[in-house]
């Protein structure tokens, strides 16, 4: 639904591919990011954060490039209060059809005195040089007293307050730590939008974390208490334990709209498709029971529920499935599709080829996915779009060959090839199981350099015993965190895939830095 006169319009600021790739392991590569943003412009989200210019030149350039390809949503940059912070930025947004900056810097007391060791006036000094420094790039300025949750009132009033004399269109409330209650942070809210003098000449918006687990209900009592921006992600992704879901803020927003009184402008219809293509492009798996978009959200497992539901959806159902686009698992394509269908359904997901190699590369990977499995859904198609990307093609470490035994009674083991930089190597290895068996066998042949496996997940792309299994696994060392995703109807098959995507990510970082992490030079295999 769009805004109408009577309803304000909720504007969504969107930053999975900037918060939210600060999870552990969510780093993302250019190509990655742009088909990430053009399922944002596809859900019609108002603003996209792409990212942050000066964290890393991979950042810049996926800024660049994400402002290069949008059109219809505002892309944003975020620079600290720092004039080279701001100058990035503004190059990064330059090709940008319209662009934002948005600046921060912390004004609750622990933050002032332990992290930036600066005095409150001069906090307040740099915002108002930041603001008025990103104008000369931009009209959309926002920024963001970091902390705001745990500010002084009246310093916070006074910050925000010369921060918009200075030009800022957007002033940004931070619950940056996941500290205030939903009552408290929306008066918060109401409080700032009374006591300072010019409020009116700003959008406020709210940008909550999620560590007591209340960053929704926090921006929807900001909603309620006149914010008029919210800043989220997909499946609420961000950094530590994430930021406000995009998908339950928009869709309380729109059940409730009785109760809120504003609407979004987003297209709810394409809500699941977003959330899966992120997941398969971080590998961060949704949990099942996650609102809106766990695949348990809609079904109805007790009898009488489903007896309700049968007599009358309404009787358990606040939302229709197919409002946020459930319905859209639909066969897509099969064995007999052509070429041009292949082309043609994969534009419509945003993804376009660079070059025919490419588009050649992926339809015969799609040929042979289709000998194995008789109908080809979207997300199988997204997954292998991940798999065939020109970044795993020049990966340094490639499978060439997997054979495993498996038998009851008998130890499981695995043979593997690898060509690594060019040279084929072979390996073999027993384990706890088969999927033990191959990374043992693969740790023989490549030294990882100590990378710990910390995580291993595997979750059907669809549903039924053909569908893609697909695994991430999640690899640290030295301090950096990596996650590896494969896909196959073989699990087995997928998880070894997995497993070298990941291996390949920790020895080849180059333009996917978390911009927290320090980039560790390639190490010799
Ligand atoms: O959590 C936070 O405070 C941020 C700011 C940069 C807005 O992410
Ligand atoms: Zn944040």
């Amino acid at each position: 639904m769009s805004a109408s006169a009577e309803q304000d319009n909720l504007i969504i600021f969107d930053t999975t591919l900037r918060d939210g790739e600060q999870s552990p392991g969510a780093s993302m590569n250019k190509d990655e990011k742009i088909r990430i943003a053009r399922a944002l412009e596809k859900l019609k989200v108002d603003v996209i954060e792409a990212g942050f210019p000066i964290a890393s030149p991979g950042d810049f350039e996926a800024v660049r490039a994400v402002a290069e390809s949008v059109r219809d949503s505002v892309v944003c940059g975020l620079a600290r209060a720092l004039d080279k912070d701001i100058d990035r930025a503004g190059e990064a947004l330059k090709g940008g059809a319209r662009t934002r900056i948005h600046t921060f810097i912390a004004t609750s007391p622990i933050h002032m005195q332990m992290k930036l060791r600066m005095q409150p006036e001069a906090v307040l000094a740099q915002a108002v040089q930041a603001v008025k420094r990103a104008r000369k790039f931009t009209d959309d300025v926002e920024f963001s007293p970091e902390d705001a949750g745990r500010s002084e009132l009246d310093f916070l009033c006074r910050v925000i307050e010369a921060a918009i004399d200075a030009g800022a269109t957007t002033i940004n409330i931070p619950d940056t730590v996941g500290y205030n209650m939903p009552q408290q942070f929306g008066e918060l809210i109401k409080t700032l939008l009374e006591r300072i003098p010019n409020s009116a000449r700003a959008v406020f918006s709210v940008h909550c974390h999620n560590d007591l687990g209340l960053a929704v209900a926090n921006s929807l009592s900001a909603v309620k208490n006149g914010a008029r921006q919210v800043e989220c992600t997909i499946n609420g992704l961000g950094e530590r334990a994430g930021n406000a879901a995009l998908e339950e803020v928009v869709m309380a927003v729109k059940t409730r709209k009785d109760f809120f009184q504003c609407a979004t402008q987003i297209d709810t219809t394409q809500i699941v498709a977003c959330s899966r293509l992120v997941s398969n492009i971080t590998g961060f798996p949704v949990q099942p029971n996650k609102a809106i978009v766990g695949i348990n959200a809609f079904a109805h497992e007790s009898g009488i529920h489903q007896d309700g539901v049968l007599k009358n959806r309404e009787t358990y159902e606040i939302m229709r499935a197919q409002d946020v686009g459930w319905s859209a698992n639909r066969m897509v394509l099969g064995k007999h599709s052509g070429r041009n269908a292949f082309k043609t359904r994969l534009h419509e997901l945003g993804v376009d080829f660079k070059t025919d190699e490419d588009l050649n590369n992926a339809f015969a990977r799609f040929k042979q996915l289709a000998d194995k499995k008789h109908e080809i859904y979207d997300e199988d198609l997204q997954a292998l779009v991940t798999e065939t990307s020109a970044e795993i093609a020049n990966e340094r470490i490639k499978l060439v060959a997997l054979k495993v035994c498996s038998e009851t009674g008998e130890v499981p083991c695995s043979e593997i090839t690898l060509n690594v930089d060019g040279v084929e190597k072979k390996a073999q290895s027993e384990g706890d199981g088969t999927v033990d068996a191959s990374f043992k066998a693969i740790n023989k042949i490549v030294d990882t350099g100590g990378a710990e496996l910390q995580l291993y997940s595997v979750n059907n792309i669809t549903s039924g015993t053909d569908s893609q299994g697909e695994v991430t696994v999640r690899l640290r060392r030295n301090g950096m965190i990596v996650n590896g995703q494969g896909a196959d109807t073989d699990i087995i098959l997928a998880s070894v895939k997995a497993y070298i995507n990941g291996l390949n990510k920790i020895i080849a970082p180059v333009d996917r830095a978390h911009p927290q992490v320090e980039t560790p030079a390639a190490p010799k295999l």
